[in-house]
């Protein structure tokens, strides 16, 4: 009798464990997860009645990779996306390719969006190029031949040859050189070459993340008057709102970026951004 027990338990189980790998790249519906949760379930029975231990312990194995599904499943559902049918978009035009310090924002929010939209780095910045990268399941919902119902959407320079090649190259370059090494030292040197500016008058806060660095005043009274100082300064700096910030290039050498950081402690502290006084 536990025998055979421990043999329906273990064919669930097998079953279950297939749905399981079979579900890890895309999504676990509610059917896979109670098969999931019976494979379990079946296991656990097993264990207890079963006296054979190859058995069991094939079971301990394929049970670890069903719970695997079943946490996975259950990560999905956290999501709004899930609950409700809205779509996640994450714009990574500026964040993507590294800037936030990983390839993608989205990766240090620890969820995968139904679309993201990319461009900046895509090409290195050297020519304009964008991408939209939807879920399967948004992109054949567009996908069909009748026109009723196929995204009909064809921009003048969609798929541009020259832009793709631009981006395939500054991908490339991606792969063989250091270029999230290089943002974490972008990201350190701005770090420690912007904290005097905590201690400036009318500074509110210095924020870094990757290779993007802010330094926010309380107020900026003539931002073209700023603008134009940094220029003396030699220095193409671009303030917004209250916000004096730097996004360099990855590739920039060190001594480059100590100017600008070097310019913006130098023009905060003669206090022309603004603040009290
Ligand atoms: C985060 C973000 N999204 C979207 C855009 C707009 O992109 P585009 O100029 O390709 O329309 C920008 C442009 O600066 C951006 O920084």
């Amino acid at each position: 009798m536990a025998e055979t027990i421990s043999w329906i338990a273990t064919i669930a189980t097998v079953i279950a464990a297939f749905m399981t790998a079979a579900n890890l790249g895309s999504r676990i519906t509610g059917s896979g997860f109670c098969v999931f949760l019976v494979g379990s379930l079946c296991w656990l029975a097993a264990s207890l009645l079963t006296d054979q231990p190859a058995l069991m312990w094939t079971n301990v194995v394929l049970t670890v990779l069903n719970l695997f599904g079943i946490w996975r499943w259950l990560g999905r559902q956290a999501r709004i996306e899930d609950r409700c049918g809205a779509l996640l978009i994450f714009d990574e035009i500026f964040a993507g390719f590294g800037r936030t310090g990983s390839m993608f924002a989205c990766g240090q929010a620890g969820v995968v969006p139904d679309i993201i939209t990319l461009s900046k780095a895509l090409s290195g910045g050297t020519l304009p190029l964008a991408a939209t990268v939807a879920r399967k399941s948004v992109f054949e919902a567009f996908w069909s031949d009748d026109p009723q119902k196929a995204l009909m959407h064809g921009p003048t320079y969609m798929g541009n040859a020259l832009a793709c090649a631009a981006a395939n190259a500054s991908l490339d370059l991606f792969e063989s050189e250091p270029r999230l090494a290089q943002v974490n030292a972008i990201s350190g040197q701005m770090t420690h070459e912007l904290a005097p500016c905590r201690n400036l008058p009318g500074v509110n806060d210095v924020r870094v993340k990757g290779a993007i660095a802010a330094v926010e005043m309380q107020q900026i009274d003539d931002i073209h008057a700023l603008r134009a100082r940094f220029v003396e300064e030699g220095v193409f700096i671009r303030p917004f709102g209250a916000i004096i910030y730097l996004t360099p290039a990855f590739t920039i050498e060190s001594h480059d970026l100590s100017r600008l950081t070097g310019a913006i402690v130098k023009v905060v502290a003669e206090g022309i951004a603004g603040g009290p006084g």
